[in-house]
């Protein structure tokens, strides 16, 4: 069987990382045996300067019937923000239920992070972000907009269902990484005390379920003061939509940047989407001078996810080869490399 995927390669950079991702899923088709067939679709800021369309729903049909999604990146300088934001991508993770934004935070030997004295050992983490409520749901509105008196109201909805299935997964993955075994929550229970007091009961009630693992609570904004200082603290943190947002750009950074981060929106039985964590990056785009490890890693997460682990580790190794001793730094411009050398380079480590 061949596994159906469709691929969005969307804005600014996201065609020529989601290329060389392409690229590499080829070779490591090859070598590991397995068939896929991609569909490719045209989707964002430009079709939609062209055609007024953002998703048509014939083509959310479609989505629907994948095995996987690859995007690349969705957000265009000339189309207003929010539009494209919310009408794909958040579309996407809404209506296909991708409860789950993963986003796995490692430094890999030989990639520099602004972090002073720590390495490889010391960062190596996931955050579980929930995906699909919290302040993104999108509920609220203006009273008297454009007056002097105008309010407005932006709801953050967090239900226990929606809650209790991401800290389930948050444990579940816990319980299988082999690291230290502890779950923190990230929130904000001194503050949101309706919202953050669902999420602490909620989580710990869960934890009792699982005794090997250790259940940690921290603030938000401790966390962001930990991750920098001590993020060797950190296994698994599990967290709301607009908190995992926010603290999953401070990971990237101490991971090396957004060059190398991936994330995983996932619906555990259902389609689930891989993207690299940076943006569209317009000033950056048709220059080849982007890293596009990023793409590459969320592909590894798009075969792990398909059950292709032999795959995805073919692919981790590359990516640990070229970071140690190939690439200068993964910074825009800054590689040594062009963005498809780049991706040649990590073909040629699968194929050796
Ligand atoms: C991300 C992005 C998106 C988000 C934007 C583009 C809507 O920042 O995937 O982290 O806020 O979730
Ligand atoms: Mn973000």
């Amino acid at each position: 069987m061949a596994y159906k995927i469709a691929v969005i390669p969307g804005d600014g950079t996201g065609p020529e990382v989601i290329a060389e991702g392409l690229k590499v899923l080829k070779a490591v088709s090859e070598k590991c045996g397995f068939k896929y067939e991609l569909k490719q679709y045209d989707l964002g800021g430009e079709r939609y300067l062209r055609t007024q369309e953002i998703l048509p729903d014939s083509v959310f049909e479609e989505l629907k019937g994948m095995d996987a999604i690859y995007l690349g990146a969705i957000g265009h300088p000339g189309v207003k923000s929010g539009v494209l934001e919310k009408g794909i991508l958040l579309r996407i993770r809404f209506e296909l239920d991708q409860y789950i934004n993963l986003r796995p935070v490692k430094l890999y030997p030989g990639v520099e992070t602004p972090l002073k004295d720590k390495g490889p050992e010391d960062i190596d983490f996931v955050v579980v972000r929930e995906n699909t409520e919290g302040a993104y749901l999108g509920a609220g509105g203006f009273l008297k907009k454009g007056t002097p008196d105008e309010v407005a109201i932006q709801e953050a909805v967090h239900t226990r269902r929606g809650v209790e299935r991401c800290i389930r997964f948050a444990f579940e993955y816990c319980s299988k990484r082999n690291r230290k075994k502890k779950v923190t929550l990230c929130g904000k229970t001194n503050v949101l005390t309706y919202a953050f007091d669902l999420w602490e009961r909620t989580f710990y009630e869960v934890a009792r379920e699982y005794k090997g693992i250790e259940a940690d609570y921290a603030h938000v904004d401790a966390i962001c003061m930990w991750m920098v200082k001590n993020p060797e603290w950190f296994d698994v943190i599990v967290t709301d939509n607009m908190f995992g947002d926010i603290i999953t750009d401070l990971a990237a950074m101490i991971q090396g940047g957004l060059g190398i981060a991936a994330g995983g929106n996932i619906n555990p039985k259902g389609v689930s989407m891989f993207e690299p964590m940076g943006g569209s990056a317009p000033k950056y785009a048709g220059k080849g001078v982007v890293s596009p490890l990023a793409a590459i890693s969320a592909c590894q997460m798009m075969l792990d996810h398909l059950g292709e682990k032999e795959a995805a580790r073919e692919i981790e190794n590359a990516i640990m080869k070229v970071v140690a001793r190939d690439v200068k730094s993964l910074t825009a411009g800054k590689m040594g490399y062009s963005t498809s050398e780049v991706g040649d380079l990590v073909v040629k480590y699968i194929i050796k």
